[in-house]
């Protein structure tokens, strides 16, 4: 198979939000505790941090972090968490079915946040509560002081306002399962006025409005017209919630989900952008995909998991080599539209549906999904670049014309550095790409990265990393041309400088 690519300086996407490589930890499962946080391991600091996990977080250079959920926080009561330690509740939670212990909360993790580099996504409770909870709040973490909420942060030791900027308005509102769940009309007018009130407090805020929890929803995307309609000027964002899986074991179809992701994504500027036209707004709607990863294999396991325990291993799904591949094509999609998509969070960030996974009292590692993301991160920070590609295509059962190459490239202008990032999804054949970059002038091959595996369902362990990169890439440049061999079933990064 053969493919082409032009890359011109100056067809330009946008400028990459780095908060596009963020990230999510909910009240679930051993995401907090046993994840982040479990005092008493020996890698753990005096605030009861793992380190092993976050220097695996670091690594990824997380930039922000949606917290405390999903559906958790439609049942949350964020006072829980607050204060000294021995008078907090323990609680039934209902989203998940488990016991909260509340050990856990808002300052222990704007601390943890802050020690691994990332700035915070707050949601605030729209299920159970409302504009009063939700002002509380806000006061408590960001008013500067002489008030009831804020002189209580203070007397919890936290002299200076957290300064949380992203907020969500509720979670997947959409939602038949969503506590407190809530129709378009009734979540449009309770964003709004949660919004303005909490803007009352700190107008500096960026506030994001739930949209669809997938396509599949049959209110999407009516769910996001009705609810903008209302809310069209008090919020800054609307969320987007997707989650892929290979049930039928059909590769080539699962490959090509990041087409729908796209259509998503497409979908909903354009809801966004009938809203503004209506309103004669001059505001551009921008997208938080705050939720998105593969999401299936736990699906059975966590149906046999006891009731009303404290930290139980849920949604604990061991990526295969074929998952990461489609991480990395969403990833890739993202970035394609990195003119609206802003924030996303690759869902979540540890031992729950998670790059990271570790053993409570033991070691940690990496799942084959925190390459792509590792990758992305580090690699592509700067300016989207829209490239003109021209792949050979198959049709599969979901899915027709799906083009071999899914690709884009980032140019970090500061290191004058060009990043591609390209999955071959043929399951068969090796595509040799021919990419013109001369717009870009006389560029060299600085390191080509792959993920590959024979066994599409090759994971990782503890004990034993099958799925790792190398950089041993075959590609070469000269006089603004360069030319790679993709082998079946890969994910790639070759940097140019
Ligand atoms: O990330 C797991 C769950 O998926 C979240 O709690 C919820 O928002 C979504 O349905």
């Amino acid at each position: 198979l053969n493919a082409k690519m032009t890359l011109e300086k100056e067809f330009t996407i946008a400028e990459i939000d780095p908060r596009i490589y963020g990230s999510f930890i909910e009240h679930l499962g051993r995401a907090v505790y046993g994840g982040i946080y479990e005092p008493g391991h020996p890698d753990a600091d005096e605030k009861g941090y793992r380190r092993d996990v976050s220097k695996l977080i670091a690594d990824l250079r997380v930039p922000i972090v949606r917290y405390p959920g999903g559906n958790f926080v439609s049942g949350y009561n964020w006072e829980d968490g607050i204060g000294p330690r021995e008078n907090r509740p323990r609680k039934l939670e209902l989203a998940w079915r488990t016991i909260e212990t509340n050990e856990f909360g808002t300052n222990e993790f704007v601390d943890w946040a802050r020690s691994v580099g990332a700035q915070v996504m707050m949601a605030v409770n729209l299920g159970t509560r409302g504009i009063d909870e939700a002002r509380s709040l806000i006061e408590y973490c960001n008013h500067p002081g002489g008030t009831y909420w804020s002189d209580l942060r203070k007397q919890h030791g936290y002299a200076r306002p957290h300064a949380i900027k992203t907020w969500c308005l509720g979670n997947e509102m959409d939602g038949p399962w969503q506590i407190g769940h809530k129709t378009a009309e009734e979540y449009g007018r309770l964003s709004l006025e949660t919004a303005k009130v909490m803007k009352w407090v700190d107008p500096t805020i960026e506030v994001v409005s739930c949209g669809s929890s997938n396509t599949n929803m049959p209110t999407f995307p009516e769910y996001e017209a009705t609810s903008l309609d209302l809310n069209y000027e008090a919020v800054d964002y609307v969320s987007l919630h997707q989650y892929y899986g290979n049930r039928t074991n059909d590769t080539a179809s699962f490959l090509a989900y990041s087409m729908d992701l796209d259509h998503f994504i497409r979908t909903i500027k354009s809801t966004c952008d009938y809203i503004q036209a209506k309103k004669r707004s001059k505001k551009t709607m921008y997208l938080s995909f705050d939720e998105w990863n593969v999401w299936f294999h736990s699906n059975e396991a966590d149906k046999q998991i006891e009731p009303w325990t404290i930290a139980p291993p849920q949604l604990e799904d061991i990526y295969t080599f074929e998952d990461a591949l489609l991480v990395g094509s969403m990833l890739i999609t993202l970035l394609k539209h990195a003119d609206r998509v802003k924030i996303a969070c690759l869902a979540q960030l540890v031992n729950v549906i998670a790059p990271i996974m570790t053993v409570n009292g033991g070691g940690s590692w990496r799942q084959t999904i925190y390459y792509p993301y590792l990758h992305a991160s580090v690699y592509g920070r700067g300016i989207a670049l829209q490239p003109v590609v021209s792949s050979p295509k198959y049709d599969s059962k979901a899915f027709t014309d799906v083009p071999y190459l899914d690709s884009v490239a980032v140019f970090n202008p500061e290191l004058e550095e060009i990043a591609v990032f390209a999955v071959n999804r043929s399951l068969n054949d090796s595509l040799a790409l021919e990419c013109d970059i001369r717009s870009f002038g006389d560029y060299r091959v600085a390191e080509h990265i792959v993920l590959e595996h024979d066994d599409l369902k090759a994971v990782n362990t503890l004990q034993e990393e099958r799925v790792r990169p190398h950089a041993n890439g075959r590609s070469s440049a000269s006089e603004g041309r360069v030319t790679a061999v993709l082998p079946k079933h890969s994910w790639h990064v070759i940097r140019l400088a």
